[in-house]
This record gives C-alpha cells, sequence and structure tokens, in this order.
C-alpha cells in the first residue's frame, strides 16, 4: 500500500472514532427537555429536604437567610473575603449609593500544599487565610490596625454550607479540589473569626457568610442601572446569579413560602415580619448525582471515579465547568491512543508527555485557543498544545482534536443552559410583566472567556422549554467583581 493510502486510511479510522466520540456529546432538544424538567423536579424536592437527612444526594437548595435584594442606593465601607477554587481574595469595598463602588484588593493565589496534601488541617488553611487579611490590612488599610475602629466583613465562602442564619454555616462538603477532612461539618464563619481574632484583627467582624453566586446575584443586582427601570418601555429584572468558572452553580430568589425545608416558626417568623423571598443557593453543581437523566461517557465515569477528590458528588460540575473541560479532552486523547488511533509516534503510555498523562494538565484556557483557531493547517493549535503539554501534532490529529473540543465545549454550554431554563420556567419570572425582560449575572472565567460560551448558552435556551421568545427576554450579563461586592452588601445588611 502507498504511504498516501496508510496515512488517509489512518485518519479515516482516527475521524470516525472521533465522530463517534463527539455524537455521545451531542444534546437533542428532548434531551433539553427531559433535563429542565427534571431540574425543576429537583429543586422542589431539595426545598422540602430536611437539612439532617445524611443519605440525601439530590440538589442541595441551601436557604442563605439573605431576603432582600439591593437596588443601587446602598452605600458604606466594607470589607470583604473570597475563599474560590484558585484564589483567596480580601477587599474593601466602598458602596457609592449610585450603582458604582470602589474596590481595593489583594488576591494570593492559594498554595499548593494547601490544596493537594491530604494531612493539612484546617488550622492551616484559616491561620493562611487570616495571615494574607492581616497583609492586606497593613497594606492598603493601616489605620484600622492602629485605631482599632470595627469593620464588617462579608466571607464568601464558594463550597456547599449548610447555612443556620445570614452568619454561619457548616461545610458540608469540599469541592474543586479541596481536601482537608477536619473542616468538614465544621463553621467555617467561626474557624475564621477566630484566626482573625488570634493574629490581633479582632476589630474585624466576619457578620455574613455568602456563597460567590449569592454575591454574584447581589452585586449585579446593585450595579445593574436597568434594575427595576423602565428600558424602552420594558421592566428589566435582576433575577439569577451564576457561576461558570472552576466550578458552577447558581442563585435566585424564592418565595419563603415554598422553602419548606425552613424550619417551620421560623418560615412563619419570617413571613410575619414582611419578608416574602429568600435567596437559594441552589448548589446545582450537584444537579442528578445519580445520574438518572444526566447524558454521561465513559470518560464521565473515569473523571468521576478516578481522578475526582469528592466521587458520586458534583456531577453536573464535572460536566460543565473549567476544570473539567480540559479533564474530558485528555481522557479523550489517552483512550484514543491506547486504541492506536492517534499520536502513533509513541511506542507506549510511558513514553507519552508525562503531561498528558497526568490528571488536570491539560487545562481550559488551552481549549479555548483551540475552539476557535481559524489558522493555516491549525498553526495555533499545534503550538498550544506543544506549549502545554510538550505534545506534538500532526495536522490531521489537529482537526480531530478541535472537533472534539468543540464537542466538550458545546455539551458544556448546553447543560448550563438547563439550570437557567429551569429556574426560570419555576420562578415564572418571564411572564411576570408583559414585555418584562430578565437578566442574569454571571462570573467566572468560563462564561468570561470562553469563545463563544454565551452565544452556545444562548442557542440552547432556545432550544429548551423557554423557547426562542424566552431567550430573547434573556440577558446574559458579566457581573464583575461579584463575590467581592455582593458580600459586602451581605454585610452591610446583617
Ligand atoms: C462549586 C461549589 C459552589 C460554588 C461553585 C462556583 O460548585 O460547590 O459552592 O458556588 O463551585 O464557584
Amino acid at each position: 500500500m502507498s504511504f498516501d493510502k496508510v496515512h488517509q486510511e489512518t485518519h479515516g479510522r482516527l475521524s470516525k472514532a472521533v465522530d463517534d466520540v463527539c455524537e455521545e456529546f451531542v444534546l437533542s432538544p428532548e434531551k433539553m427537555h427531559e433535563l429542565t424538567n427534571f431540574f425543576i423536579e429537583s429543586m422542589e424536592k431539595g426545598l422540602g429536604q430536611a437539612k439532617e437527612d445524611a443519605d440525601y444526594r439530590g440538589l442541595p437548595m441551601i436557604p442563605t437567610y439573605v431576603t432582600g435584594l439591593p437596588n443601587g442606593t446602598e452605600s458604606g465601607m466594607l470589607l470583604a473575603a473570597d475563599l474560590g477554587g484558585t484564589n483567596f481574595r480580601v477587599c474593601s469595598v466602598e458602596l457609592k449609593g449610585n450603582h458604582k463602588f470602589s474596590l481595593l484588593q489583594m488576591k494570593s493565589k492559594i498554595p499548593e500544599e494547601l490544596l493537594e496534601d491530604e494531612t493539612v488541617t484546617s488550622d492551616a488553611l484559616f491561620t493562611y487565610l487570616a495571615r494574607r487579611t492581616l497583609a492586606f490590612l497593613n497594606k492598603y488599610h493601616p489605620e484600622y490596625l492602629q485605631n482599632g475602629e470595627k469593620l464588617k466583613m462579608g466571607f464568601t465562602f464558594s463550597y456547599p454550607v449548610n447555612q443556620t442564619s445570614l452568619s454561619s454555616g457548616t461545610l458540608i462538603r469540599w469541592t474543586k479540589g479541596f481536601k482537608i477532612k477536619d473542616t468538614l461539618g465544621k463553621d467555617v464563619v467561626k474557624l475564621y473569626q477566630k484566626h482573625l481574632d488570634d493574629q490581633g484583627m479582632s476589630m474585624i467582624r466576619v457578620v455574613a457568610l455568602a456563597n460567590d453566586t449569592v454575591g454574584t446575584f447581589l452585586s449585579h443586582c446593585y450595579c445593574s442601572e436597568n434594575n427595576g427601570s423602565l428600558t424602552s418601555g420594558e421592566i428589566v429584572e435582576p433575577v439569577m446569579g451564576c457561576i461558570f468558572g472552576t466550578g458552577t452553580n447558581g442563585a435566585y430568589l424564592e418565595k419563603i413560602e415554598n422553602v419548606k425545608k425552613l424550619p417551620d416558626e421560623q418560615r412563619a417568623e419570617l413571613l410575619q415580619s414582611g419578608k416574602t423571598h429568600m435567596v437559594i443557593n441552589t448548589e446545582w453543581g450537584s444537579f442528578d448525582n445519580d445520574l438518572k437523566h444526566l447524558p454521561t461517557t465513559r470518560y464521565d465515569i473515569d473523571i468521576d471515579q478516578k481522578f475526582s477528590s469528592n466521587p458520586g458528588f458534583h456531577l453536573f460540575e464535572k460536566r460543565v465547568s473549567g476544570m473539567f473541560l480540559g479533564e474530558i479532552l485528555r481522557n479523550v486523547l489517552l483512550d484514543l491512543f491506547r486504541r492506536g488511533l492517534i499520536f502513533g509516534q509513541y511506542t507506549s503510555e510511558d513514553h507519552l508527555p508525562h503531561r498528558l498523562t497526568t490528571a488536570f494538565e491539560l487545562s481550559s484556557e488551552v481549549l479555548s485557543h483551540i475552539e476557535i483557531d481559524d489558522s493555516s493547517q491549525l498553526r495555533e493549535t499545534e503550538l498550544s498544545i506543544l506549549q502545554s503539554l510538550r505534545l506534538p501534532t500532526t495536522y490531521d490529529e489537529r482537526i480531530e482534536i478541535q472537533k472534539l473540543v468543540r464537542a466538550i465545549s458545546r455539551r458544556s454550554a448546553y447543560l448550563a443552559a438547563v439550570p437557567i431554563a429551569a429556574i426560570l420556567t419555576k420562578t415564572g419570572v418571564l411572564n411576570k410583566r408583559y414585555h418584562g425582560e430578565v437578566e442574569i449575572g454571571c462570573d467566572g472565567s468560563v462564561v468570561e472567556y470562553y469563545p463563544g460560551f454565551r452565544s452556545m448558552i444562548r442557542h440552547a435556551l432556545a432550544l429548551s422549554p423557554i423557547g426562542p421568545e424566552g431567550e430573547r427576554k434573556t440577558h446574559l450579563c458579566i457581573a464583575k467583581d461579584g463575590s467581592g461586592v455582593g458580600a459586602a452588601l451581605c454585610a452591610l445588611v446583617a
């Protein structure tokens, strides 16, 4: 057989295998409907679920005790701290009362050992957080250290906690990589406050605990100049905050009467005091942990079981968020290699570049370059894979890798549309007012930087039960600095 013929056949086999894999990543309109309906069912179940049921694996639907939304006129000077998936941020926020704010911040990358080392304790983590807080005050606000003036702080803690009041909550489980066992079941506000006190910062009072989605929701309400106002005849209303970054999650406003999991007396008390709604942190990363409806490939199973720090949980997040997009691609590529279809220059798996054989070494940023590469011979892709994985590729291989990247990101965005469509449908906000429109505050690296992610969500929304008409009324807005400003807003009402 001639060289050309062999080459064509090899590419043909790879191309066919890749098409089959891509097929598994497609979500049909029927599937969008099925998933959205199941999401609504799961929300209702979660709202009624007793907190103490340890075996419950459904949607957490956590009450946040935030019972009102800002309108942009709030003012004051507050502190905020934000422990996310990759960074810890401390900021001071000055709310100016006119939808505007100014913010000073110090961002630190969480040291690897706090994430990786299983022997690390809560004390080590919170000592580190307090140390960074002190560094921030020393640099930007030494006056508070000297005069001891009291300062309110909101703490954005972007992990599932059982919130018992606006200012307290115990960690249910870590997500996004942390493994520190002794934090489970502990009140994270108490831990942080203790270490602030120990390091001489008792003038700081941590008065509010907020999930990053709650912060994003509130800060979008504060910043949106459309909030409740008439814009060319329509009323635009912020209805949700969501994150598509390292992790994914969303928060929205629910009628208190529907939050059946609140103790009866507490619900009655809230209603009596005139409160009608409460922000709910859905923790939608944990949607369908029993895999009754989520599309599941063998790669998803492997990633969850072999490589993730919380097997069996947050299975929706593992198909959607930035932490997993690259890992899905890595697993597909390894499978194709094992089947003798790609990277034929390597004779065995031991000879592959170690970055390709190491979990979580392929970042979603690399996928974002490949997604939009239209350079001749896909040179951008070649460079990106070479730089990130030290892996040389042929043009034929790159064509197939690009197909895979686009299938993985499309599935992620289509799935991302499911909870949005479900919340819009369940709350009925799209039909609340004639010509009413809604805004969704979004934050996170994927929604902000992944090329086309927002438009893919929009395509999927049009295919979901809200249809093209609902999709047209829905605005996906980037809410910058959500967790800092949002936590400050929570602290303000506390
Ligand atoms: C994970 C966390 C959740 C957070 C989300 C986005 O899903 O469990 O609390 O909101 O990541 O950061």
